[in-house]
């Protein structure tokens, strides 16, 4: 530890003195550490280690403080991210008591711990241009949208009454939650009771088939980040709807055969970020549907056109509702699954997989799970009680 310290500080003074040479000759361009890693470590780091604090005796904040070190030493060595106690804590699982920073607090891009990394591996210079880190760093977000972790309890939760739960993406702490596999059942008092402690994370939400009405609406108009909302094949009429209210996020809304009528048109373009409307199987005028285009920005899919066939091919809806279930046995017929999500991962079944208990035929997504479900089935059987 000793040694590599020496070496940051050698080369750090290096990287200096060529900096300061440079400055000389040619007009100042703001180096890579001050355009790109200073804002990450300000944004990420610096609240915990910086001017005011500095918890395990580092501080981020100057390059002076950051030659320094912290209680354990060095904590970077130049041109060995490796080696790099800051690299190494970015990297440990969220769980992990020394992962940086703590599992609680916003978490940086991938984008921006690869930027440390190739700062670090180019020796961690202060002065001058490295390669692929001329890109300012993202804007820090304003601290109203930084949407903190979902609570794990309210996610098993989901995942044990088989409704789909995802990240938006790798990075991200928003949700997307998809009620399909439930639909029959997912009335108000269920999704309003499982996604309450979930209010900051949900994103995008399908409900398709469900019998969600007003009380669901009224709980979305409190989700402070909902971007998409599918409420495709449900009963939402324009009572529901306007309870929605003029939800300030609300991107994209999928309304195709509901009981949607002219009297909503108004509701519609009180949404300010409404941007596409998908409205066909409802019994709109073409004067209502008209209006609701004229707002410049927003898609209206009504079925009656083909560039909105085109906009489908080019951005596919991603729910799993969606996804076909390949030759169901139709129903009442006695060999018809019971279930539509498959009892051990909650996937969407193919009915090529099945076995019978207790006189009813379950269904599942892949050949394993059957095998799984011989283990105990009383117990999977036991998630879909109404069935029969
Ligand atoms: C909410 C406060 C908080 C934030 C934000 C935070 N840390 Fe820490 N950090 C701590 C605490 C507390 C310790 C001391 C306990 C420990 O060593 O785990 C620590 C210790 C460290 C250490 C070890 C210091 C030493 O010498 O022992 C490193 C390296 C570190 N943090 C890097 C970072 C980096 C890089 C960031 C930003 C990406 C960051 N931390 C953000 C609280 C924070």
């Amino acid at each position: 530890m000793r040694l590599s310290a020496l070496a940051l500080v050698f080369s750090l003074a290096a990287a200096c003195q060529s900096g300061e040479t440079n400055a000389a000759l040619v007009p100042p361009r703001p180096s890579s550490y001050e355009s790109v890693i200073a804002p990450i470590l300000q944004q990420r780091c610096v609240g915990c280690h910086g001017a005011e604090r500095a918890k395990g005796g580092l501080r981020l904040h100057t390059p002076v403080a950051i030659r320094a070190g912290g209680a354990s030493g060095a904590s970077l060595v130049a041109g060995d991210p490796a080696s790099s106690e800051l690299v190494r804590r970015l990297h440990l699982p969220l769980a992990d008591e020394e992962h940086m920073p703590p599992d609680d607090k916003p978490q940086p891009e991938p984008t921006e711990i690869a930027a440390l990394e190739r700062w670090i591996a180019a020796g961690a210079p202060f002065e001058g241009e490295v390669e692929g880190l001329s890109v300012p760093a993202r804007k820090p977000q304003p601290a109203a949208s930084i949407v903190p972790p979902a609570d794990p309890a309210a996610l098993a939760r989901l995942r044990a009454e088989l409704v789909h739960v995802q990240p938006l993406s790798a990075a991200s702490t928003s949700l997307w939650i998809d009620f399909a596999a439930i639909a029959p059942r997912a009335q108000d008092a269920l999704v309003t009771e499982l996604l309450a402690a979930l209010r900051p994370q949900v994103a995008e939400l399908a409900l398709a088939r469900s019998p969600v009405g007003a009380g669901t609406l009224a709980f979305c108009a409190t989700l402070p980040g909902l971007t998409r909302l599918d409420l495709r094949d449900t009963k939402v009429g324009d009572v529901q709807l306007a309870r929605l209210g003029a939800h300030p996020r609300v991107e994209e809304l999928v309304l195709a055969r509901t009981a949607i009528t002219d009297a909503s048109v108004d509701q519609l373009l009180s949404l300010p970020k409404l941007r596409h409307v998908y409205l066909w199987g409802c019994a709109l005028s073409a004067e209502s549907v008209a209006r609701l285009r004229a707002r410049p920005g927003l898609a209206v899919d009504f079925g009656d056109t083909p560039d909105a066939a085109i906009a489908q091919v080019e951005d596919p809806p991603k729910f799993t509702s969606d996804l076909p279930i390949p030759d169901l046995p139709p129903a009442g017929d006695p060999n018809a699954p019971v279930n539509a999500a498959c009892p051990v991962t909650g996937s969407p079944i193919n009915p090529k997989y099945t076995r019978t208990f207790e006189g009813r035929v379950f269904a599942f997504c892949c050949p394993n799970c059957p095998g799984e479900f011989d283990s105990d089935p009383a117990k999977y059987a036991a998630k879909f009680p109404g069935s029969r």
